[in-house]
């Protein structure tokens, strides 16, 4: 199973997970991007995507997807899956917590995307989130600045799951 993994990192945490992340799904072929150095039109050239956004400066995009969200606009996403993941903090940003994958979910969403890997909000703290759609989030939500402990196993559970979803 051919995936294209794209993500933007700030300090990086959404790298960090990337990394465990393609050790999880070690029998798929996953293509790795970093989106700072890399086109988003290259997402065009996969049926089957992981987006990893953290949240900055309060509800924000990270700067890098920040810059390329308007490219969005110019790739059709009918028919592919796309499962998200996020890096956020529950605590200090309670009001904003994983606000990057709602809006990024959001948008490929209206270019046709089909989302997978939604997960439960069990277990987690906050007062408001643009993650949170009909009581779920719409990716993974990762903590590691309050709950590293948790990312292993967050992201092993997660990987299983997409993994039976991009079939
Ligand atoms: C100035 C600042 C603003 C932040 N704003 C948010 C926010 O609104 N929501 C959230 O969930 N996390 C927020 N965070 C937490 C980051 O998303 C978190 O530290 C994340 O792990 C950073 O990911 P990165 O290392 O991949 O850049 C903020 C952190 C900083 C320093």
């Amino acid at each position: 199973m051919k995936i294209g993994l794209f993500y933007g990192t700030t300090s990086a945490a959404t790298q960090e997970v990337a990394d465990l992340i393609q050790d999880q799904m070690s029998d798929c072929e996953i293509e790795v991007f970093d989106v700072y150095e890399q086109d988003l039109n290259k997402m065009s050239d996969f049926d089957r995507i992981i987006i990893g956004c953290p949240t900055w400066d309060i509800g924000l995009l990270q700067e890098d997807w920040r810059s390329k969200f308007d490219e969005l606009d110019n790739i059709d996403f009918s028919g592919k899956k796309i499962a998200y993941y996020g890096c956020g903090d529950q605590n200090i940003y309670s009001s904003s917590f994983l606000d990057a994958l709602g809006i990024l979910e959001e948008k490929i969403t209206s270019k046709g995307g089909i989302t997978v890997g939604q997960t439960s909000t069990d277990g987690y703290e906050y007062d408001f989130s643009k993650a949170e759609k009909d009581g779920q989030f719409v990716g993974l939500g990762i903590d590691n600045d309050n709950e590293p402990e948790l990312t292993e196993e967050r992201v092993e559970a997660w990987c299983k799951t997409i993994t039976e979803q991009f079939k």
